[in-house]
């Protein structure tokens, strides 16, 4: 067979392979999928005689140079040096622009060198992110017992992303997370490609950045009592119960967060959630909501029906104080946006206030919503005098878009096309596919939330609807409320692997989306994970329950799971169930009588793969009477 013909065949093969998520011979296993990959034959070996070397560097690419000597130090225990000679070189080269996209790259590996090109010292970091996919796990940690030098795949890689906007949200408010763990998330989007890292500073449940000239946010609001159990069932606090639980940055950590991320390529997008969400500023300042009294910061239980948690947009202390923080943060992020919030206000105060009242007249205004949008435009004002662009959730188009904003879409797309459809810039976040805070696998399982988001929903969701120009779609984000996230393991588990698809969807090519090759390139990412000592969630290879009730009307329980090709086992006599037990066949099951528990559990070529489950004929009962499925 000719060297053309057997390259052609394996490339059918490969192709195949990773199309259908079988066997899998490819070597190269990268998330996000690039643009375009020629495998080639043969490896270059990576070992202590390998230099890093830059052409046409500037400090950017210094800084880049030195940080993938660093990282590679981890795991190789090889310090490469940066610099001119050696016999095997890593080149890092910055090419004149012309028709590259900034942060695009090439890289080539062969036998005798690596080279990455691109027109930015992000597109080489980008292309740094691609080569240490290339490299043995071992690159995310030193692995006892790992094999050097390291061999890595000979390729061609051309690459390029779908969307300039490509972000993560951290809720630092509802949980504080410590300055070395925003650092830490950052490092771990940085591995797939995301470049905005947008920080929710503020809402009823604490005020997490330092503001010089409002002492009291920092000293009232960024505590609250100490809870722990499940968010919305806590006390209020109770009577001179110390709050001592919460936490903010200074202005000092956050220029050293900022920095960090900067050198990962990274804008930090700060959120300030007005006119709503704003008890713990309200907590601060109390002549600052309609109704003037004071209330604790909220430390994650019911609020009451009663407490104001929304600015009085009638009164010129809001302003006054406003301009100050937006002034400070304006200051402090180099980010060109600063998210003004202005999700789920409920404008009964406004409403009932005379002061509120008086200013609808003034104004001409004949709904609260305008007056929603009222308050919208004055912040808009407010931060272009200060150079900044406004950028709120949708509920902003609500009595009128301010005239520049950008539109966060998060109710859905709707919100996203109806602002295109006016000229406007949209990044979308629709909740059922892109909020990381959801639960991922059979809820019986999961940490319990308010609704579900599967890794199968993040992966097949497209940022662009039909009816918009796509101009208008700066990209997407996957949002990490922490309710239900008290700490920075569990924030690790909610965002990965759905993070993983998330990167696929706002970076590679539309055309090149396929679920059940991520899932095959998901899985050699694990490891990495691992090695990497970073938390992630398994769910995908879990049994999933489909409670519904059949046509004599008893419950029916069909067995899925999103990855494909698993044997799923099951027994009804609450023993464990393994490959022994009787094996799912697609037919939905009915409880014998008597039967009380359904104990379920995936394997892959004999192996237990997914988690035992356990699940209630009552639970499942209530589920197939909530979700109606018909068998
Ligand atoms: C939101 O989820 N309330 C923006």
């Amino acid at each position: 067979m000719s060297r053309i013909s057997l390259l052609l065949l394996l490339t059918l093969t490969t192709g195949l392979c990773r199309a259908t998520g079988m066997e899998d011979s490819t070597r190269i296993h990268v998330i996000p999928e690039p643009v375009s990959i020629k495998e080639g034959s043969g490896s270059f070996i990576l070992d202590n005689t390998t230099v890093i070397r830059m052409t046409n560097g500037n400090a950017d690419l210094e800084k880049t140079a030195s940080w993938l000597s660093d990282r590679l130090a981890t795991g190789s225990g090889y310090t490469l040096a940066i610099g001119a000679g050696g016999s095997k070189q890593i080149n890092l080269e910055l090419v004149s622009a012309g028709s590259m996209n900034k942060e695009g790259y090439h890289l080539s590996v062969t036998s005798e060198a690596v080279t990455i090109k691109a027109a930015t010292a992000a597109g080489v970091f980008y292309g740094i992110q691609t080569f240490l996919q290339l490299c043995p796990a071992d690159v995310e940690g030193a692995v006892p017992g790992q094999v050097r030098p390291w061999s890595i795949p000979c390729a061609e890689i051309e690459d390029y992303p779908r969307f300039g906007w490509r972000g993560l949200m951290l809720d630092v408010s509802r949980h504080f997370f410590t300055k070395t763990e925003v650092e830490r998330y950052i490092d771990e989007m940085a591995r797939y490609k995301f470049n905005v890292c947008h920080l929710h500073l503020s809402d009823d449940n604490g005020w997490r950045i330092e503001i010089k000239s409002l002492p009291e946010l920092t000293r009232v609001g960024a505590w609250r009592v100490s809870r722990t159990g499940r968010w919305q069932s806590y006390l209020p606090p109770l009577a001179d119960e110390p709050s001592d639980a919460g936490g903010y940055y200074t202005q000092d950590d956050m220029k050293e967060i900022i920095a960090y991320a900067a050198a990962r390529y990274i804008t930090i997008l700060p959120e300030i959630d007005v006119p709503a969400h704003s008890l713990a500023l309200i907590a601060s300042y109390p002549n600052l909501s309609c109704t003037q009294l004071p209330y604790p910061v909220n430390p994650g239980a019911p609020q009451p029906e009663s407490q104001d948690n929304v600015l009085c947009v009638a009164n010129d202390s809001v302003y006054l104080v406003l301009d100050k923080i937006f002034s400070e943060i304006a200051a402090l992020f180099p980010c060109p946006y600063i998210h003004v919030g202005g999700d789920e206000a409920d404008k009964k105060f406004w409403a009932a206030d005379p002061k509120c009242q008086r200013l609808m007249q003034e104004q001409h205004l004949s709904s609260v919503d305008e007056l929603q949008s009222y308050f919208v435009k004055r912040m808009e004002k407010m931060l272009q005098a200060k150079g900044k662009k406004l950028i709120g959730w949708d509920e902003i188009l609500e009595g009128g878009l301010a005239p520049s904003a950008t539109v966060m879409s998060w109710r859905g797309m709707k919100g996203g096309v109806a602002a295109a459809k006016m000229g406007h810039e949209v990044v979308m976040t629709p909740w059922d596919y892109t909020y990381l805070d959801l639960y991922q696998g059979d809820p019986s399982v999961e940490p319990p939330t308010y609704g579900k988001c599967r890794l199968t929903d993040c992966y097949t969701y497209d940022p662009v609807p039909d009816s918009v120009d796509p101009k208008l779609i700066l990209g997407g984000q996957g949002n990490l409320w922490s309710e239900s996230v008290p700490t920075f393991r569990h924030a690790e588990y909610m965002t990965w692997p759905r993070g993983l698809a998330l990167a696929e969807v706002y970076w590679s090519p539309r055309n090149k989306r396929n679920f059940n090759d991520f899932l095959l390139r998901m899985e050699a990412q694990f490891p990495r994970l691992d090695a990497a000592q970073i938390n992630y969630a398994r769910s995908a290879f879990d049994v999933w329950a489909q409670p519904g009730f059949n046509k004599m009307n008893q419950l029916a329980v069909g067995l899925t799971s999103e990855v494909p090709g698993l044997d799923i086992y099951y027994t009804f006599d609450n023993t464990r169930p393994d490959n022994h037990s009787p094996k799912y066949t697609g037919t939905p099951l009915v409880f014998p009588k008597g039967a009380a528990t359904l104990t379920v559990i995936s394997y892959r070529n004999g192996k237990p793969i997914g988690e035992r489950i356990s699940l209630t004929k009552d639970d499942l009962t209530k589920r197939a009477r909530e979700g109606h499925h018909i068998y």
